[in-house]
């Protein structure tokens, strides 16, 4: 069997997300392995779902530093001193410098609760339901200086109830976040994943040609 895809998933609080590639890579037959998860927050509970199955752990805290580029120096060599191929940011609400990210080019990823280019930065299910679109969801990107921005790998659509609140949308994509990181982070392993441009391709996807309206 070739070698796993080595992942390094950064979280700063709750690491639902985390817990899903957690839940993925527990089957033998998953590409890829988590060799590090990495918080910027002390005590957070992602650190606790990550140390239940032993995956090395550590906080790499930004108010220790005097600014972006040391705390970034640190989280850069955490990253490869453990072999860290892929970096998933889950729920990592740092920016990150221009410098970081070309470090990382086409190796790391990001998911956003939106779907992007709508709804870049914070309070996005208020902003979708605020907005009256139809639709909301979740995607999976390449992470580009600009923030939530870069090539898209996976999305997911969730309609917009009438009677939703920003928390019961937020449940509702959750529920698919779990679904697409898994579902990226395997393209990528396999290597069914490629670049052009501002596009992602992926071979041999699958495609449903099935279109959702809403209000049916
Ligand atoms: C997720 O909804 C994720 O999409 C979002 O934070 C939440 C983290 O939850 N990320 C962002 O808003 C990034 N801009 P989790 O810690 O349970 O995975």
């Amino acid at each position: 069997m070739s070698a796993k895809l080595k992942l390094g998933v950064l979280i700063s609080g709750r690491g639902s997300n985390l817990q899903s590639l957690i839940d993925a890579t527990q089957d033998d037959s998953f590409p890829a392995e988590i060799v590090s998860v990495i918080s910027n927050v002390p005590d957070v509970a992602g650190l606790d779902r990550a140390a239940k199955v032993d995956i090395p752990t550590s906080v790499i805290n930004h108010k220790d530093f005097s600014g972006r580029e040391p705390f970034e120096d640190a989280l850069h060599e955490a990253l490869t001193e453990a072999g860290v191929e892929l970096v998933c940011l889950a729920g990592f609400m740092r920016i990150l410098t221009d410098g970081f990210v070309s470090r990382w080019l086409d190796k790391m990823i990001n998911i956003h609760p939106s779907l992007l280019p709508s709804f870049k930065g914070l309070h996005t299910h208020e902003r979708a339901i605020e907005a009256g679109v139809r639709f909301s969801g979740c995607t999976i990107h390449f992470v580009r200086p600009e923030m939530d921005d870069g090539p898209i790998i996976a999305q997911a659509a969730v309609p917009i109830r009438q009677d939703d609140s920003p928390d019961t949308l937020a449940g509702r994509v959750l529920v698919e976040e779990h679904k697409i990181y898994p579902l990226a982070v395997k393209m990528i392993a396999e290597g069914r994943v490629s670049i052009t441009g501002s596009r992602v391709i992926v071979s041999n996807a699958v495609n449903p040609d099935s279109t959702t309206i809403n209000p049916a």
